[in-house]
């Protein structure tokens, strides 16, 4: 059977895709061209804006190929299938499989049985109290790609409920997965060749404090997957500044594969609008993580969440959330408008920003950023690093390969080398000789390794 996948949204999702395709690919099913392929999964994302529009228009695009194959059918995953639901099967009749984040265990299995009964239809809804293991791949598909890198779940859902935010109704209360289950699949990718991973959950901070902890906190969890030979590179992403504990700030300085890169979402600068969001922290207590940060890591590159237009937002807050932004010099920020999400806190707050106010707070917003990203890149011009190669630039020079890499941070390097081909996966010695707008060019300065 052949499937394909697209995937809207968060690393979350990508990952889970990614663990979708494999399990598929373990019973016998095969990865295909748009063109060619007679099962379209979708996995959806609603954080932001017109998201079941987007999800309309392609499930238009899949109609398009039941004209050259009658037995296509499609499967509508992630958080917009859990808030439309069953929805789907009324406006779609080719949708034969709708499932939320917490069913996505069962969605292998549902789709073979499908396969076999074209009339069947499943809804895979239900929210999980406990973190339910998935399959791991079959022995015959490989787990790490030739990039090394890999993704790991540790947990799914959120409890936060911060006032805009409709995640804690689309996947569901936080479950943290059992760190032994999270250890030996990081074992076997590291035993497998992978040189880097990056722990996933919605809010990786508060890992450990629900109904499925095992009396291991996050910290506890850096310290023991760091510790594991071959593993050059560790990340995590997302954290929530109210749950990041003394002990994470200070595994930056202690663990030295503890990429020195943190993305801590500050949404706004201004205290009042913190608190109308419902963040749980004040600038204050930003300010003295982000010290905290900075001298266990002195060169550790801070990125950010923005929301501009939050209701109630006056004039005032928003140049408080400039102030800040210039303050801790976040080296990147994705920014975006508010925008209502049905059932969340915000809904109901009053006064709504008017758009245009709102669009021209997030050019002002993005045009400052820019400057700072461009001065910190500057800064680095000189300094020599290690560009972990993923592939090939999609920019190529004349003449000579340039290749894609990463430095420690995870800025993107692109190096130009005689090799054509072996150094995906392998970290090459570089000195930056040029920052670009979003990138460093880097000059090779040893052998790969
Ligand atoms: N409107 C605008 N931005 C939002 N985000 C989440 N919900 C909304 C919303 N309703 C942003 C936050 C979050 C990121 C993933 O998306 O900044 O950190
Ligand atoms: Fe949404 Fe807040 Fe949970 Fe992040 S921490 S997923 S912003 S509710």
């Amino acid at each position: 059977m052949k499937f394909h996948i697209t995937t809207f949204g968060c690393q979350m999702n990508v990952h889970d895709s990614q663990w979708l395709a494999r399990a598929l690919t373990s019973r016998g099913w095969e990865e295909a061209g748009e063109d060619e392929a007679q099962v379209y999964i979708l996995n959806t994302c609603s954080v932001r804006d017109k998201p079941e529009q987007k999800v309309y228009s392609e499930l238009g695009r899949v109609a398009a190929h039941l004209k050259r194959d009658e037995n296509v059918f499609a499967a509508v995953g992630g958080c917009v299938a859990q808030q439309i639901g069953r929805g789907f099967f009324e406006r779609f009749p080719f949708v034969r499989l709708v499932f939320g984040s917490d069913g996505i265990a069962g969605a292998p299995n549902a789709l073979e049985r499908i396969a076999e009964n074209l009339d069947d239809r499943v809804a895979l809804l239900d929210f999980v109290t406990l973190y339910e293991e998935r399959e791991p791949p079959s022995e015959t598909v490989p787990v790490a790609d030739e990039t090394r890198q890999a993704f790991v779940n540790i947990m799914q859902g959120c409890d936060n409920f911060c006032a805009y935010c409709i995640v804690p109704y689309t996947r569901g209360r936080q479950k943290s997965r059992d760190p032994e289950a999270i250890l030996a699949e990081c074992r076997s990718l590291a035993e497998d060749g992978v040189r880097e991973i990056t722990l996933l959950g919605q809010n990786v901070n508060s890992f450990g404090l629900d109904k499925g902890g095992k009396g291991v906190s996050f910290a506890q969890l850096l310290h023991s997957v760091a510790a594991i030979p071959g593993l050059d590179r560790l990340r995590f992403t997302t954290s929530h500044p109210k749950d990041i504990a003394p002990e994470v700030i200070r595994a930056f300085g202690e663990l030295p594969n503890l990429c020195p890169s943190l993305h801590l979402p500050m949404q706004a600068g201004s205290d009042r609008v913190l608190k109308a969001m419902r963040r749980k922290y004040d600038m204050a207590r930003y300010l003295s993580i982000v010290d905290g940060l900075r001298e266990a890591r002195p060169d550790i590159s801070l990125t950010t969440d923005l929301i501009v237009g939050f209701p109630g937002e006056t004039d005032e807050d928003f140049l408080q959330t400039l102030e800040m932004v210039e303050r801790v010099g976040f080296e990147s920020s994705f920014s975006f408008k508010y925008s209502d999400r049905p059932g969340v806190a915000a809904v109901n707050m009053e006064p709504k920003v008017p758009a245009e106010e709102a669009a021209e707070r997030l050019l002002r917003l993005q045009t400052l950023q820019n400057n700072i990203t461009r001065k910190c890149l500057k800064n680095l011009v000189g300094a020599r690093t290690d560009a972990f190669i993923e592939g090939l630039s999609r920019m190529q020079e004349d003449g000579a390969v340039s290749w894609k890499g990463r430095d420690p941070a995870g800025r993107i390097v692109n190096v130009v080398m005689e090799e054509r081909t072996g150094l995906t996966g392998m970290m090459v010695p570089v000195k930056i000789v040029e920052a670009k707008k979003h990138s460093l060019v880097g000059e090779r300065a040893g052998q790969p390794w």
